[in-house]
């Protein structure tokens, strides 16, 4: 018994040591990467102001983001991840391995890092125009900048980022959680998609299939909600949403409107079939918009939500239809896949769902009962797990 104490002691003490020296060895590694820093935690603490509440830009389902200036002068958006969603520090470091190497005009770029003892801290650029959900629905709702151009520009942005990320970066990388939040806007109003926390890289031998599903509701393609599939076409599927939201103005779930009209997927679908489309684009633009460029914005939506995934135009092509390189006049447009149908109006849920709650699940629990947590307004919290698996894509 005392040997096995001793053994096992002796075991865990290398192993500790094993841990620590490949740790350390891939702190080294993400050193080398240029652009790149290694903050102390000091540094950020200071930074924030000691992690201000008044500092504090919002809070998602991995934690908390501070508005911070660092000791060189620049504003950063400082992301505190929360101790359940730090996983082992080799994991965390792989998972930035791959975010550093992802650079383009519509991604949010990461500045830097620090993994102290149990912090796990991201840092990212301040970006002053904050998230596409406040301009959509929040404060900034009916700025004069926020007009048909602008919002052209934020929906191709989009779109081009997420072509580089399906098809441009080798191996492929699945957002899994494109939603207005998490697009950014910079002082010009180019959109950033922010948070690849949640992007998973599958190995080739791991086919499209993941061990859990992470997103958010009412962004969600149903395939992905209901058997856990995370590919490029429930990115894609999560950008239509994305799309119809810009240009009706509205989220894509509002449980206050009358019957009919919660679902904006749905109202679309249905002013689709009825030849009446335009009457859904965002009244406070006044009708100063291009009509024929709405209406083929509301049909790229609808295309890319389709149910059948194979169905669903690939990105590059939809930054095509987009700018009106490729005529989708007479292409035709199959029914949505609504996951409220399936999930939220049956409940299988197993409680009531909000506008944009967060979902997670392994995908054991799917068709038991997933988790739900609401998050109504833009500010509200949503709750979620963060795994800094590395996972490469070759799905479809
Ligand atoms: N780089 C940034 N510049 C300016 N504001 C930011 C930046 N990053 C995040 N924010 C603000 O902080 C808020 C919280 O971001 P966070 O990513 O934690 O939550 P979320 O996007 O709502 O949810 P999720 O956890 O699902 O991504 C955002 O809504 C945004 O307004
Ligand atoms: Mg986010």
């Amino acid at each position: 018994m005392t040997c096995f104490c001793f053994c096992s002691r002796r075991n865990r003490d290398s192993l500790t040591a094993h841990t620590a020296a490949a740790e350390a060895a891939a702190i080294e590694e993400i050193s080398k990467i240029p652009n790149v820093r290694l903050y102390s935690y000091e540094e950020l603490r200071k930074a924030t102001e000691n992690f201000r509440f008044e500092n504090k830009l919002g809070q998602g389902g991995f934690g908390s983001v501070y508005k911070g200036r660092l000791r060189n002068g620049t504003l950063a958006a400082i992301k505190v991840l929360s101790m359940d969603s730090s996983q082992g520090t080799r994991e965390f470091l792989a998972e930035i391995n791959v975010i550093t190497v992802i650079n383009h005009d519509n991604l949010v770029k990461l500045h830097g890092y620090c993994v102290e003892g149990q912090h796990r801290i991201l840092v990212y650029p301040y970006l002053e125009n904050g998230s596409l959900d406040k301009m959509l629905f929040g404060r900034g709702r009916g700025n004069i900048q926020f007009n048909w151009q602008t919002r052209c520009k934020i929906c191709i942005g989009i779109a081009q980022g997420l072509t580089f990320l399906h098809e441009e970066v080798q191996p492929h990388v699945v957002h899994r959680d494109i939603k207005a939040s998490n697009i950014l806007l910079d002082k010009d109003l180019t959109a950033k998609i922010s948070d690849f926390g949640l992007a998973r890289l599958l190995p080739s031998h791991m086919t499209h299939v993941s061990t859990c599903i992470a997103g958010t509701e009412g962004y969600l393609a149903p395939e992905y909600a209901i058997r856990g599939q995370a590919t490029r076409r429930t990115d894609i599927y999560s950008f239509g949403v994305l799309l119809l939201e810009i240009v009706c103005g509205r989220y894509n779930i509002n449980k206050r409107l009358p019957a009919e009209e919660p679902y904006l997927l749905e109202m679309v679908w249905k002013h689709h079939e009825t030849g009446q489309l335009l009457e859904l684009v965002d009244i406070s633009l006044h009708g100063d918009f291009e009509a024929e460029e709405a209406c083929r914005y509301l049909k790229v939506g609808l295309l890319c939500t389709q149910d059948m995934p194979n169905l669903r135009p690939s990105m590059s092509t939809v930054v095509k239809m987009l700018t009106g390189d490729i005529d989708i006049t007479d292409q035709t447009i199959s029914k949505p896949g609504m996951l409220s149908e399936f999930m939220l109006r049956k409940d299988v849920l197993g409680k009531k769902a909000e506008p944009n709650s967060k979902l997670t699940s392994t995908t054991e629990d799917l068709g038991k009962q997933s988790e739900s947590t609401s998050s109504s307004g833009f500010m509200d919290t949503s709750y979620g797990t963060i795994t800094f698996n590395s996972i490469f894509d070759r799905s479809n």
